[in-house]
C-alpha cells in the first residue's frame, strides 16, 4: 500500500477547479502539478489547493512536464471532451494511472487505441463517472445484487438537463479560453453525454463481466432549441442565433445486451424543462424503480405505492452509503464526487485495477461515435467487443469498499 500518491492534475475549467479541492483535502494525496493553458486558472487552482490543506503544486502549461516526471503515480485529466484519450495514453505509457472525466470519445479508433495501450502497459484507466457512486444508483445496485429485482430486463436513463443558460451560452464573452461544448453542438449530432446514466446501468447489468452491449440504435429529433434560445436571449442578429447547430435536441438510443436486456438512453439538453433528472429506472421480473416517481416497487407490495424511495433507501442502503452518511465531507453533488475521487485514489494506493476499468471506460466513451453513425445511416450498429471475448469469463473484480461489480463490506479503508 502506497503511503502517498503523487498526482498531476490537468484542466482547471468549470469542473476541474471545483474537483481539485477534493484531492487537496486527501491526506494521502500530493498534487505535485497543476496543468492548464491558462495562467490565471493555474494561479487560482494553486490557491484552492493551499486553502484546502495541500502543498503549493508546481504550475505548468505543458502536460509533458507531468509525463516526464517519473515520481508521478497518477494523472487526473479534467479537460473538455476532445484530446483526453491521447493524454490518457501518454500517461499509461509513462507507467501512470489515468483518470478521465466523463464524456464520449470523438472516434472509435480512440477507444481501440486506449484499450491497446491499456493491454500493452497494464496501467489502469478510469472514467471518473461520479453518478455510479450516487445514493440512488448505489442503492439500486445493492438491490439488484441481492436479487430483489429478480432478472433485470430493461433499464432507462437520461441526461435531462437544460444546458442553454447554465452551460452552452454561459459567459460566452467572459471566458478567456472558450468553453468546448458549444462547438460540439455545432458540429456533431449524437448521444454526447450518456455516461451519467449508462455507467450505473452498465454495472447493474454486469456489462463487460458476463454480459456486453451488442447493438445500438439512435434516433435524433431536429435541432431547434439552441437557435430559438439564442434568438430570444442574445438577439436575432447574434451570430449564435444565425449559426447552424447539428445536434438534435432529443436523442433516443436503444442498446441491446448479450443477455437480452435492453437499455433506453435519452439526451435532452437544449429545450426548456422544469427540473434536472437522470430518470434512471430498472425493470426486473420482481421489481421496478422509477426515479421520476421516486418509487421502488417490489412484487406483492400493497398499491398504491407512492414516494417510497427514502424508505427503500433506508432498507437497502449500500454499505458504502451506510458509512458515508456519518462522514463530514461536504460535496455539492451529495457525496458522489468525493466518492469517485476516493475510489480512484484507493486503487492507486493499493496498486490494483480501478473499479471503473479501461473496458468500462471505452465502452461508455464509444456511445458518441456509435450513436453518430446510427443517426447518420438510419441503421442499427454493432457494438464492438472491446474485451475481445473476455467478457464471458473475466478475472474476478478487485474487491474493496468502492467495488461496483459486487457489494463488498470493507470497514478498513477510510472514506475520508
Ligand atoms: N462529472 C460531472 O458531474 C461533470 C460536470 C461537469 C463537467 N464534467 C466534465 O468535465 C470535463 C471538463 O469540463 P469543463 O466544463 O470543466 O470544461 P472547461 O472548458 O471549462 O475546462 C477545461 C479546462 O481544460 C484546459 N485545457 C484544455 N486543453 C488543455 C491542454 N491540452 N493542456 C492543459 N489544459 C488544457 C482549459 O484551459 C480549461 O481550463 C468534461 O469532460 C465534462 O464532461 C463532468
Amino acid at each position: 500500500m502506497k503511503e502517498r500518491v503523487r498526482i498531476g492534475y490537468v484542466g482547471l475549467g468549470r469542473r476541474g477547479k471545483g474537483i481539485v479541492r477534493h484531492f487537496a483535502k486527501m491526506s494521502e494525496v500530493e498534487i505535485v502539478y497543476l496543468c492548464d493553458k491558462s495562467e490565471e486558472r493555474l494561479k487560482n487552482g494553486q490557491n484552492t489547493v493551499i486553502e484546502h490543506g495541500g502543498y503549493a503544486p508546481r504550475l505548468t502549461t505543458d502536460y509533458s512536464d507531468i509525463i516526464n516526471d517519473p515520481t508521478i503515480d497518477a494523472v487526473v485529466i479534467m479537460i473538455g471532451w476532445s484530446g483526453r484519450p491521447q493524454m490518457a495514453m501518454q500517461a499509461m505509457r509513462a507507467g501512470k494511472y489515468a483518470a478521465v472525466e466523463v464524456g464520449c470519445a470523438d472516434t472509435l479508433e480512440e477507444c481501440w487505441d486506449l484499450i491497446r495501450t491499456y493491454e500493452e502497459t497494464g496501467m489502469p484507466l478510469m472514467m471518473l463517472e461520479n453518478c455510479c457512486y450516487d445514493h440512488r444508483e448505489m442503492t439500486l445496485l445493492n438491490m439488484v445484487k441481492k436479487g430483489i429485482f429478480g432478472e433485470v430486463v430493461h433499464c432507462t436513463g437520461g441526461y435531462h438537463h437544460n444546458l442553454n443558460e447554465i452551460e452552452l451560452f454561459k459567459d460566452l464573452d467572459k471566458e478567456e479560453i472558450p468553453h468546448y461544448r458549444l462547438k460540439q453542438y455545432r458540429e456533431k449530432n449524437r448521444e454526447n453525454y450518456p455516461t451519467h446514466e449508462l455507467g450505473p446501468i452498465s454495472k447493474i447489468l454486469s456489462v463487460n463481466r458476463g454480459n456486453r452491449m451488442v447493438k445500438l440504435t439512435s434516433v435524433a429529433s431536429k435541432a431547434a432549441g439552441l437557435k430559438a434560445y439564442a434568438a430570444e436571449h442574445l438577439g436575432e442578429d447574434s451570430p449564435y442565433a444565425t449559426d447552424t447547430y447539428k445536434q438534435g435536441d432529443i436523442v433516443d438510443t436503444i442498446i441491446t445486451c448479450a443477455n437480452g436486456a435492453t437499455i433506453h438512453l435519452t439526451l435532452d439538453t437544449t429545450l426548456p424543462r422544469a427540473y434536472y433528472s437522470r430518470n434512471i429506472s430498472v425493470r426486473g421480473t420482481k421489481a421496478m424503480s422509477s426515479e421520476e416517481r421516486r418509487v421502488i416497487f417490489t412484487e406483492g407490495m400493497a398499491e398504491p405505492v407512492e414516494n417510497n424511495e427514502a424508505e427503500m433507501f433506508e432498507k437497502y442502503e449500500h454499505p458504502l452509503y451506510e458509512e458515508y452518511k456519518h462522514c463530514r465531507v461536504k460535496d455539492a453533488h451529495g457525496g458522489m464526487d468525493w466518492l469517485v475521487c476516493r475510489a480512484f485514489i484507493d486503487a492507486v494506493r493499493r496498486e490494483v485495477n480501478t473499479p471503473i476499468d479501461a473496458y468500462d471506460t471505452v465502452t461508455w466513451m464509444a456511445i458518441g461515435p456509435l450513436s453518430a453513425q446510427s443517426i447518420r445511416t438510419g441503421a442499427s450498429v454493432d457494438f464492438p467487443d472491446f474485451t475481445n471475448g473476455k467478457w464471458e469469463n473475466r478475472e474476478a473484480p478487485t474487491e474493496g469498499k468502492y467495488c461496483l461489480d459486487k457489494v463488498c463490506i470493507d470497514h478498513e479503508t477510510p472514506i475520508v
